[in-house]
């Protein structure tokens, strides 16, 4: 059901973990499956680019797969770059998710928008 790129990002995601000195912090929950996500950014404030990404998943194999991938797409991009990201983009670079599985990608781009919504602010 899951492409190699899906399970190589579930069991050997690069950016999970907790940061303490995040920048901005953005969340998205989907109700129906219950399913929790907080990304953590660390921003250069000159350049306005994340530095540093990571998250923490309570979830799936493709949300915690999507996860890490959107991490790896919006590290070293501008905030504005990164708004742009899409959760079509997330599920082509990891070799398409599954249709059933589409929401998890969305899940992880809605987290990150929270995020940088809150830099605007
Ligand atoms: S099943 Fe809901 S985010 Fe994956």
């Amino acid at each position: 059901m899951y492409s190699k790129k899906v399970l190589n990002h579930f069991n050997n995601p690069k950016f999970f973990g907790k940061m303490k000195d995040a920048d901005l912090i953005g969340k998205a929950g989907n109700p129906r499956c219950g399913d929790l996500l907080t990304l953590y950014l660390k921003i250069d404030k000159k350049t306005n680019k994340i530095k540093d990404i990571k998250f923490e998943t309570l979830g799936c194999a493709a949300a915690i797969a999507a996860s890490d991938m959107i991490c790896e797409l919006a590290k070293g991009k501008t905030l504005e770059e990164a708004r742009n990201i899409t959760f079509r983009d997330v599920s082509n670079s990891l070799g398409k998710l599954p249709p059933l599985k589409m929401h998890c990608a969305q899940l992880v781009t809605e987290a990150l928008n929270d995020a940088i919504k809150k830099y605007k602010k």
